[in-house]
């Protein structure tokens, strides 16, 4: 069949029960199940256009061109789309983040759920969104959990069938804020997946993973019951656990700085004067703050006044990976 162009935008998601280590490294199938809220106002947006006369597919972020692991992963999506539309044809990628790459937010989750939608529907097809996460996923785990929009949980599943995003309640179901405190903007030492990785060389992560489904459980009915003091105990003791497993790991991943640990007592102690108020750290030193809305001027203004915090990006519950035209402004 002849294949055309398609563009898609999809947001990042912020992860209350971290993905952490994989069962299967290749069909990135982990190593427990994970829960995350999509975060509106920041996106990327994809073109994908296939293309009889490309020799190989050429793949561009924010204007420059992929190398490399990165190139590989994007090439690997694209395979498996060629191989389920029977589309011969090499693709032109073009991709844009609206935060900035050393904003330290990851934009892996968003790139790989907007290049799932942009090169499926460029292929011809027209994926429901449980299928957009499964491919989504074989570019980068977290990037499952963007295809859809509010509250999400990725069910780990035993095989690349199993192994899909579910939504848990959609965005307007709780009006949570996530303000990213900025503390560092250069990039990580390592990545995510050579993290994941190492994971099962600590000694705590078996017991992390067996203990996964009561976490699960207890941020699952936090969200469907809008119990904030239950979200904020197990969002930090999720967040707190990954870091000991990254701690414990040979060798050992160490992500905070002293800004970091300073903004996560600081956080503990507002919410023990009974600000609503969490916090939750992914691969990277920044702090992500989560509040509900009444407590968020507060909050910014305290996080202001803590040396070190560079910047604070203000994000609130987001809405699936969509479809977009051509002439949608940039
Ligand atoms: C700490 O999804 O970025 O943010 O599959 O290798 O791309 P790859 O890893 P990635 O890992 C995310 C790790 C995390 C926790 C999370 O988002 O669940």
């Amino acid at each position: 069949m002849t294949a055309g162009s398609a563009r898609a935008l999809a947001h990042p998601n912020i992860a209350f029960i971290k993905y952490w280590g994989n069962a299967n490294a290749d069909l990135r199938l982990p190593s427990n199940g994970s829960i995350s809220l999509t975060l509106g106002g920041l996106d990327t947006r994809t073109r994908v256009s296939f293309d009889p006369d490309l020799r190989q597919d050429t793949i561009t972020v924010d204007g420059h061109a992929l190398s490399g692991e990165a190139e590989k992963r994007v090439v690997r999506v694209l395979d498996h789309i060629r191989q389920l539309a029977r589309v011969g044809a090499r693709a032109r990628v073009e991709s844009r983040n609206s935060f900035p790459t050393g904003a330290g937010l990851a934009s892996s989750a968003s790139g790989f759920a907007a290049l799932a939608l942009a090169a499926t529907r460029a292929a011809g097809l027209s994926l429901d969104t449980q299928e957009l996460s499964r491919i989504a996923r074989l570019g980068s785990g977290s990037a499952c959990r963007s295809a859809w929009g509010g509250y999400v949980e990725w069910l780990a599943g035993r095989n690349h069938a199993g192994s899909y995003a579910v939504q848990i309640a959609p965005p307007e179901h709780w009006d949570i804020r996530d303000v990213v405190a900025i503390v560092s903007r250069r990039p990580k030492a390592v990545g995510s997946s050579e993290g994941h990785a190492l994971a099962a060389g600590s000694p705590l992560q078996a017991q992390r993973i067996a203990d996964a489904p009561r976490r699960l459980a207890v941020c699952r009915d936090a969200i469907v019951q809008r119990d904030f003091t239950s979200l904020a105990g197990i969002v930090e003791e999720d967040s707190d656990l990954m870091h000991a497993v990254m701690a414990s790991s040979t060798p050992p991943l160490t992500y905070s700085t002293p800004v970091s640990l300073a903004i996560q007592r600081a956080v503990r102690q507002w919410r023990s004067e009974g600000l609503p108020t969490a916090y939750t750290q992914d691969a990277g030193p920044n702090i992500h703050v989560l509040c509900l809305p009444e407590a968020e001027d507060m909050i910014t203004t305290r996080l202001r006044s803590i040396a070190g915090v560079l910047d604070l990006i203000h994000t609130a519950p987001g809405g699936p990976a969509r479809e977009i035209e051509f002439d949608d402004p940039e």
